[in-house]
């Protein structure tokens, strides 16, 4: 259903209630997603960004109940990203004199998807364009989360149309902040956040810092996942700024995975001394549980330790999938701790240390290692370490 966003704006995406993962099936999205497109009609139609391909007659229907969508003059695309530029086809197809709008990397990248010779006009940042009673300007965003990204803003309206940054994969029947649950949309915000931004913390921090001194007002942020902000829009800026900060909280992670409960017992211990110095932690068996959940409790938790047994001179599948994500999303500010179990050769709490390290997190202690089912004087040595992580978290 077309939303009116403002005078003359319309949201004309589409909701896609049904989706459970994302980027293929890297990214689990256990409240769907939207792929929001806007309209703005004015002497010049303008439409920024486009849906996912496998809707794009749906955003053609939408575009109907506003205008014919011949009449679209200017495609604005933001994003390279297929879920934002697929139905860029479909959208020309109706209007093939529209000039599409986007960053130098854009034009290179949409080429590059599409393979068709469009009508690009590439801009960058403090690039503005009349359309009629609006103007548009044009703000790079390099790595936010793509070369090519960047943030459409609407001077009279005052609306910042920024894309995938501050999204959520929350598919709801409403459009505003201010219409949804607050607990939902934080936790969507976060999981958006963490999986997808992390890596580029350093420059959302500096493009806050660019955008807050350009000093343009903001009455509503129009991102291109989930629902917009016009309740207090800077509040999810200020929790940006605050992630990307990444300043963990005083909390510990323990991930593993076993085979016949050795390494299970060794976390479980390991947990028994963190509740003895009332360290907040959750024990996450990794093979059975969602990965990208997971990273969340990673990235708020200052510190994280990593179990497996080994199997075949390695660790387990799922740790080694935990671990190739640690060294892609570059925590921050975090320490870590390695265990498990073994039978022969024992490898296992190495090559996590080593990956650890890797990734950029801080590994003071050789670690645990533990000799087929662990006994009782082993378990000791475990809630120990479990003491010994809370004592340094406090300190
Ligand atoms: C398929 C398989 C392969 C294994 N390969 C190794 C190995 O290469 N080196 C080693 O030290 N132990 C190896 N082990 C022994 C396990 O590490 C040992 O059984 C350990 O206690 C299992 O811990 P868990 O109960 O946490 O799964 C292997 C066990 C299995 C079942
Ligand atoms: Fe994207
Ligand atoms: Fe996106």
């Amino acid at each position: 259903m077309v939303e009116q966003i403002a005078e003359d704006v319309y949201w004309v995406g589409v909701v896609d209630w049904d989706l459970r993962s994302f980027h293929g099936h890297e990214l689990s999205t256990h409240r769907g997603s939207t792929y929001n497109a806007y309209l703005i009609r004015d002497d010049k139609n303008v439409l920024v960004d486009t849906v996912w391909d496998p809707f794009k007659e749906r955003l053609i229907e939408n575009i109907s109940e506003v205008i014919d969508p011949s009449e679209i003059d200017i495609v604005v695309a933001n994003h390279a990203e297929t879920d934002h530029s697929g139905a860029l086809g479909e959208v020309l197809r109706y209007s093939p004199g529209a000039t599409v709008i986007c960053s130098k990397m854009g034009e290179k990248n949409i080429r590059g998807h599409f393979h068709r010779d469009w009508n690009f006009q590439t801009v960058s940042t403090g690039d503005s364009i009349g359309i009629g009673d609006e103007t548009l300007h044009f703000i790079g965003a390099p790595m936010l989360h793509w070369p090519d990204s960047m943030f459409t803003y609407l001077a009279e309206k005052k609306i910042l149309m920024p894309n995938d940054a501050f999204g959520q994969h929350y598919a709801t029947g409403f459009r505003f902040n201010d219409q949804v649950d607050q607990c939902e949309l934080y936790q969507e915000a976060l999981k958006y956040y963490v999986n997808i931004l992390t890596p580029f913390s350093s420059q959302v921090t500096a493009k806050i810092d660019e955008v807050l001194e350009l000093g343009l007002p903001v009455e509503m942020i129009a991102p291109s996942h989930g629902v917009l902000w016009r309740e207090e829009p800077l509040q999810i800026v200020e929790k940006y700024r605050q992630w990307a900060a990444q300043e963990p909280e005083e909390r510990a992670v323990l991930l593993y995975d076993t085979m016949w409960e050795a390494t299970r017992r060794m976390a479980e211990a390991i947990g028994d001394g963190l509740a003895e110095n009332d360290i907040p932690f959750k024990l996450i068996d990794i093979a059975v549980s969602d990965l990208n959940d997971a990273l969340v409790e990673v990235f708020r938790s200052a510190f994280i330790a990593v179990g497996s047994p080994t199997a075949n001179g390695e660790v387990l599948p799922a740790v080694s999938a935990l671990l190739t994500s640690l060294k892609a999303l570059k925590f921050k500010n975090k320490s870590g701790f390695a265990f498990g179990s073994y039978g022969w050769s024992g490898e296992g709490v190495g090559i996590i240390r080593h990956n650890l390290e890797e990734a950029g997190i801080r590994v003071e202690d050789e670690g645990l290692r533990c000799k087929w089912q662990p006994a009782a004087e082993d378990l000791k040595k475990c809630r120990a370490a479990g003491r010994d992580i809370g004592r340094s978290l406090k300190n």
